[in-house]
């Protein structure tokens, strides 16, 4: 008899915690495919939308210009007074980089949004290496809803060495074409800049302030 008993007890335990957590499950799942509807809805709106209304956000991201300088598809082979060895390296490392900015440098597509701007032709990678490597160690402060993802600090996942050949990288990739960055330029900048932190630039440092911030790091 007291066997039943526990056993009926016990059943009855398993029923309810079934219940419970089907009660928990099938709201999570009801969320998840809104969610994902969402995502979809959302991405037909901005499919919908003129290439000139998408366009107009007021801030610098300009839209990718289509594949600018230097010469077309030298995407695996280092250019011309470019390392092989740290242009191997920097290619290696940029997998952290493609997660969001794609491994064609154009900015990864979830649906029609991106994840993070296009790298090709940019003013911040093709011009000052110090500007280009505080964006990296640092990160930019997410200011905008033009991206997807965040330009998170990524100081402490790349050494200077691994820093200068995924700067070297990406400024040889993609139809960019730039000097090749020095191991002694990053560390330079990372020692410039050292004193820039999560106190004090909660969130990485503000694409509106960067030329502020390098002129006060001279
Ligand atoms: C988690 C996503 C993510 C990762 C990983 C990431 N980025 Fe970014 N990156 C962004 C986003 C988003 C922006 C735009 C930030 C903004 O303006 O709000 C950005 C901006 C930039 C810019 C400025 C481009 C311009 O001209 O405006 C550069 C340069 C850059 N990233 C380089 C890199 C490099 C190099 C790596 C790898 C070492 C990297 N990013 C990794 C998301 C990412």
């Amino acid at each position: 008899m007291s066997d039943e008993h526990s056993s009926n007890d016990d059943s009855d335990g398993g029923v309810s915690l079934l219940g419970n957590s089907l009660a928990i499950i099938v709201p999570l799942l009801m969320i998840l495919m809104l969610a994902v509807t969402g995502i979809a809805f959302v991405g037909n709106i901005e499919k919908s939308k003129k290439p000139e209304e998408t366009s107009a956000n007021s801030t610098g991201s300009a839209p990718a210009p289509a594949a600018t300088p230097a010469a077309t598809g030298s995407k695996n082979a280092a250019p011309d007074g470019v390392d092989p060895a740290a242009f191997a390296a920097g290619k290696t490392s940029f997998a952290l980089c493609a997660a969001c900015h794609g491994m064609d440098g154009k900015g990864m597509k979830i649906g029609t949004a991106l994840m993070a701007p296009s790298l090709i032709g940019s003013e911040i990678v093709l011009g000052d290496p110090d500007k280009f490597s505080l964006v990296i160690l640092k990160g930019l402060k997410k200011e905008t809803a033009d991206f997807m993802g965040v330009m998170a600090p990524l100081g402490a996942s790349l050494d200077d060495k691994q820093l200068a050949g995924v700067m070297t990288y990406v400024r040889n990739s993609f139809g960019n074409s730039a000097p090749a960055i020095t191991v002694e330029t990053t560390k330079k900048a990372r020692e410039r800049f050292a004193d820039i932190t999560m106190e004090t630039d909660p969130g990485g440092v503000s694409r509106l302030q960067l030329d502020k911030v390098l002129d006060a790091h001279k």
